[in-house]
């Protein structure tokens, strides 16, 4: 058998603390926290069980990170004019890849990610810490933050209203607010996406069944509102077109599109199987048999469809 490797960088690096990462580690993996259930061999979060329909396995975490490269390539880490911040809040942060790369990016800074699940590294940059926490009960950080980042919780909050004033109150006078969120509904600009496509058909469903779970699924072209009634000033409101397959002829684009591809297939099981089984009542067979007909047109070269950040 070969010997392990030693990390000579965590042995010198005199900013990891075994000991605090250790307790950290043991406080956090309290069974309420990490008894996931499995569904139909799928796993989901076990804080709050049943409050978030998507699951929180390999396979989920390797979607979203391939989903956070994806978002990189379209709009950057971020959009705000970011001046030496010193705290960040990243609500609802997956798999923890935006937080360590901003806490790359601003070692001076402390970064804290949120989320119901604890599924985020163990060895992280010093500087970013994460927390298994509802973004939807009180915010208790007694400390404001000069960022305050949600990217991609469609689907996963009740009263986005009641975030964004949460938000507002602990983003530092001066600071900075930034949520990315999308309009799902699929569109094409050439009619090639007919009325009536399985991928029409799969945003209906989908939107359905948040709606029966209390959530809202669709909450991109509303966020302006809703930063306007929390009291924000200086709101600037940006749109992208997020293609799906690599039909577009710009390079950049086509490879966006090919990243969308991808995460979207790999995704169709995640977004669908808890909530069309347990809210909408289909058998797995039928989830599965849909599923197929909404790939095949995704992967259609004659369908030029798109959604929008
Ligand atoms: C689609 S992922 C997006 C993750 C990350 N923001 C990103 O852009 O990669 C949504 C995340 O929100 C988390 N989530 C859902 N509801 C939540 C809640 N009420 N409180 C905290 N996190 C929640 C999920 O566990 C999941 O990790």
């Amino acid at each position: 058998m070969s010997s392990l490797e030693v990390d000579a960088e965590f042995e010198l690096d005199s900013a990891v603390d075994v000991e605090s990462q250790l307790s950290a580690f043991t406080q956090s993996l309290t069974s309420s926290v990490t008894a996931y259930p499995i569904e139909h061999g799928r796993r989901y979060h076990a804080y709050k069980d049943g409050d978030y329909f998507m699951p929180n396995d390999e396979n989920e975490l390797d979607r979203l990170d391939f989903f956070h490269e994806m978002m990189v390539r379209l709009v950057g880490l971020y959009r705000c004019p970011l001046k030496e911040p010193k705290r960040i809040l990243d609500v609802g942060t997956g798999t923890g890849i935006w937080a360590i790369e901003m806490g790359d990016k601003y070692p001076s800074a402390e970064i804290l990610g949120n989320d119901l699940s604890p599924v985020q590294p163990l060895w992280v940059p010093p500087n970013v810490k994460f927390e298994v926490d509802d973004v939807e009960s009180r915010w208790m950080h007694p400390h404001p933050f000069d960022l305050v980042f949600c990217r991609y919780m469609d689907g996963a909050i009740s009263d986005w209203a009641a975030l964004i004033r949460n938000a507002y109150s602990k983003t530092t006078p001066g600071g900075w607010t930034e949520f990315q969120a999308f309009d799902v509904h699929f569109r094409s600009d050439d009619d090639s996406l007919k009325p009536d496509a399985y991928m029409n058909q799969f945003v209906d469903h989908l939107k359905e069944g948040c709606r029966l779970a209390g959530k809202e699924l669709v909450p991109g072209p509303k966020l302006e509102g809703w930063f306007k009634e929390a009291g924000f000033k200086n709101i600037r409101v940006e749109t992208w077109k997020v293609p799906m397959g690599p039909w577009p002829k710009d390079p950049e684009l086509k490879r966006i599109g090919m990243f969308n591809l991808a995460q979207a297939t790999d995704g169709m099981e995640a977004f669908t199987l808890r909530m069309f089984t347990k809210v909408l009542g289909w058998t797995v067979e039928e989830v599965q048999v849909f599923n197929a007909r909404v790939k095949q047109e995704y992967k259609s070269k004659l369908i030029h469809s798109y959604f929008t950040l």
